[in-house]
């Protein structure tokens, strides 16, 4: 079947399959291997520390695939410059780059003239609004279920979705609680043209970095699995609950500030778990789909079995409808 959109249109990609930035988990690998199953792969470069490793990974990506992919900047309450990187993904015509976290001015002005393809993640109609003004390609919505930095507002991906495609003329993206074809066909029904997952993509194979204690526990995840840290800070972020994340909370109570939380949020505190898998002193980022996740395909299956689900349901739509259901 035919998956062409707006979205695999302007990314050059033959499913509207995308995986969202992962903070040091999207490396070179993960990105190819989606790039090369027909997605658009991206690297976090964020994760990486400055503007030569930076090129290094694009140039490790451009080894392992021809295919389109994408460089990540999640720019808020970053320590690093990121502008110098900005400029390398620029300077290395990488052909799409995605912003997160902050106001993506500076960025989409770097861009402008460029062949890049710009999308912005937004959590609100207000801030998908403003990034077709600042002439972004595409908005990526991310709904409260997803892994990661969420919006403020408690907005759930299926209210938010079809807000955001009639508040813009540009492409949406929906984020945010899929991680399978059914999630898919729903988030185009909402008027998506293209889907991003984050948490299904960790529990595969070729996101090597991330620890085997990860993987199992997004398999064993249930609905009570994953919940809210820094909503104190003004930045709320879903993880999978353990005690760790549960030392956070019982601290946010207070509204202790960054300083105190510090420690107990920080990239090593994250790193610890998802490289090392000692869940006694990090956290791992997660979205609500961890509770559907069952297994740890290779990143090709788990998108061919996407499509498959999605070709099936739209073959049998019609027949659902002759049963009146
Ligand atoms: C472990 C993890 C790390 C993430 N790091 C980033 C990041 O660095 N940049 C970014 O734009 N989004 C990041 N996100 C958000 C994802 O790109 C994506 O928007 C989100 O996971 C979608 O929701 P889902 O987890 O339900 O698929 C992260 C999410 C997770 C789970």
């Amino acid at each position: 079947m035919n998956w062409e959109t707006r979205v695999t249109d302007l990314l050059g990609i033959e499913y509207p399959i995308i995986q969202g930035g992962l903070a040091y988990l999207a490396y070179a690998d993960l990105a190819a291997a989606v790039s090369n199953a027909g997605g658009l792969g991206q690297v976090t470069a964020m994760s990486l520390t400055d503007e030569k490793q930076l090129q290094q990974e694009i140039e490790k990506v451009r080894s392992m695939t021809d295919k389109p992919f994408g460089v990540n900047f999640a720019i808020g309450q970053q320590r690093r410059p990121f502008k110098g990187m900005v400029q390398t993904a620029i300077d290395e015509e990488v052909p799409v780059i995605t912003v997160t976290g902050g106001n993506p001015e500076p960025i989409l002005a770097m861009t402008k003239g460029s062949s890049i393809k710009t999308m912005v993640l937004v959590a609100a109609k207000r801030q998908a609004q403003k990034a077709e003004e600042l002439g972004a390609d595409a908005v990526i919505v991310v709904g409260q279920e997803g892994g990661g930095h969420i919006g403020r507002e408690d907005m759930g991906t299926f209210v938010l979705t079809p807000q955001v495609v009639e508040s813009v003329s540009i492409p949406v993206i929906a984020s945010g609680g899929i991680g399978d074809g059914k999630g898919m066909m729903a988030a185009l029904a909402l008027g998506a043209e293209g889907v991003e997952m984050g948490t299904r993509f960790i529990a595969t194979k070729e996101c090597i970095h991330a620890h085997q204690a990860y993987k199992q526990a997004l398999i064993e995840a249930g609905e009570q699995d994953t919940m809210v840290i820094k909503r104190s800070l003004g930045a709320p972020g879903r993880v999978l609950r353990n005690k760790w994340t549960e030392k956070i909370i019982e601290l946010e109570q207070d509204n202790p500030g960054f300083e105190v939380l510090q420690p107990y949020i920080s990239g090593d505190s994250n790193k610890r778990y998802i490289h090392l898998g000692d869940d006694s002193s990090g956290f791992g980022w997660a979205g609500q789909i961890s509770a559907r996740i069952t297994d740890i395909p290779s990143v090709k299956n788990l998108i061919e079995r996407m499509i498959g689900e999605a070709n099936d349901f739209r073959r049998t739509w019609s027949v659902g409808k002759e049963r009146d259901l």
